[in-house]
C-alpha cells in the first residue's frame, strides 16, 4: 500500500488528507508540530470513513519516525497569509519551517517524492530541494494547478458554461508575477479569444492573479484551502497512479524557458518519478518577459534567505 504523508494538519493539510482519503489513494500519515492536532483530526477522519465508505488508514502524529516508507510527502506546514500580507511576507518564517521539515523528510523518508504547498511557493520549493538534497525531479510545487483552476472558474462564470469544458493554463511564479496564457486556454477546444473580448480576458487574468488575495480579504484569519487542497490532491493522484498527466507544476528549470537553477510554474509530465518531463510551450514576447520578471522576483526572494 502506498503511504502518503501530509505535513501540516491545518486548513490545507487536513482538507488534502480528507480528499486523498476519499479517493483511497493510499494510507495517510498526517503530522504537525502542535501535539494533539494531527491525532485529533486523523481520528475524526477515520470516523468519517464508515459513513463515506473509504477504506483508508489515517494516522496523526508529531513524530517524524512515523513517516518512514512514505512514497509521497506533501508539505503544507507554515503560516498562512492574513489580510494585507503578500505571499512574500511569509518568506523567512516559512523558510525556516520548510528547511526543518525537509531535513526530517531526508532522514525518515529518503525515497519520497516531495510536493510543496507552503508559500511563497517557488522559493519554498527551492528551500525544499536544498534542504532535502533530493534530485530535482522528486521535489516540485503546487501552484499552476490552483492558478489555472481559478482562471478556469472565472471563465466559466463569465461564459455561463460548464467548468468541465474549460482548459486553462497559467505559468510563472505563484504570486503577482504569474503568467496566465490565454492562447492556451480553451473552452471545448475553442480559444477564449474567440469567445470574449480582449478587455474581458485581461480582467479575468487580473482577477486570477489576485485570486488568493481576494479570498484572504474575505476570510481575514487565513487563506484559501479548498482549492489548494484539491489542486495538490490532483498532483498526488498523478504521481500515485503514474498517470503521466501534463499539469502546470513549479518545476526546477535547467535551461528550459531560458531559466536556470530556480523553480517556476511550467507544464510538466507527472508520474511515479515526479516531474518526468518539462514541456516547453511557445510564448509571446511579452509572456517571455513576464516569465523573466517572475524569475527575478523568485531570485530576489532566495537571496533574502541567505541559504
Ligand atoms: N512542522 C509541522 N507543522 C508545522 C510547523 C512545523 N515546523 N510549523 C507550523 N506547522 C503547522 C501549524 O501548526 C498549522 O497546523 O502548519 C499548519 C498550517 O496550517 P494553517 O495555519 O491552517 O495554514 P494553511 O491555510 O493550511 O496554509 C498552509 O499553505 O497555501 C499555503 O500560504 C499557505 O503557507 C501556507 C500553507
Amino acid at each position: 500500500m502506498t503511504i502518503i504523508t501530509v505535513i501540516g494538519a491545518g486548513n490545507v493539510g487536513a482538507t488534502a488528507v480528507q480528499r486523498l482519503a476519499e479517493l483511497e489513494l493510499g494510507d495517510i500519515v498526517m503530522t504537525d508540530v502542535v501535539e494533539g492536532l494531527p491525532q485529533g483530526k486523523a481520528l475524526d477522519l477515520m470516523q468519517a470513513a464508515p459513513v463515506m465508505g473509504y477504506d483508508t488508514n489515517i494516522v496523526g502524529t508529531t513524530d517524524y519516525a512515523d513517516i518512514a516508507g512514505s512514497e509521497i510527502v506533501v508539505i503544507t506546514a507554515g503560516i498562512a497569509r492574513k489580510p494585507g500580507m503578500s505571499r512574500d511576507d511569509l518568506l523567512v518564517i516559512n523558510g525556516k519551517i520548510t528547511k526543518e521539515v525537509c531535513e526530517n523528510i531526508a532522514e525518515y523518508a529518503p525515497k519520497a517524492v516531495v510536493i510543496t504547498v507552503t508559500n511563497p511557493l517557488d522559493i519554498m520549493t527551492y528551500v525544499a530541494l536544498k534542504a532535502s538534497g533530493f534530485e530535482s525531479n522528486r521535489v516540485f510545487g503546487m501552484s499552476g494547478v490552483l492558478d489555472s483552476s481559478r482562471f478556469a472558474t472565472f471563465i466559466s462564470m463569465e461564459l455561463g458554461c460548464s467548468i468541465r469544458d474549460v482548459d486553462a493554463m497559467v505559468l510563472g511564479g505563484h504570486g503577482d508575477s504569474m503568467v496566465p496564457l490565454p492562447q492556451y486556454t480553451t473552452v471545448s477546444g475553442v480559444p477564449i479569444s474567440e469567445l470574449m473580448p480582449q478587455e474581458k480576458i485581461l480582467q479575468l487574468v487580473q482577477r486570477t492573479i489576485n485570486g488568493g488575495a481576494e479570498i484572504v480579504e474575505y476570510l481575514k484569519t487565513g487563506s484559501a484551502f479548498y482549492a489548494p487542497s484539491a489542486s495538490v490532491t490532483k498532483m498526488v493522484e498523478a504521481v500515485v497512479r503514474d498517470s503521466k498527466r501534463i499539469l502546470p507544476v513549479a518545476a526546477y528549470l535547467q535551461g528550459e524557458y531560458n531559466e536556470n537553477g530556480i523553480y517556476l510554474g511550467v507544464p510538466a509530465k507527472l508520474g511515479k518519478k515526479g516531474v518526468e518531463e518539462i514541456i516547453e510551450l511557445k510564448l509571446s514576447e511579452s509572456q517571455y518577459q513576464a516569465l523573466a520578471k517572475s524569475a527575478t522576483s523568485v531570485r530576489e526572494g532566495i537571496a533574502k534567505l541567505n541559504l
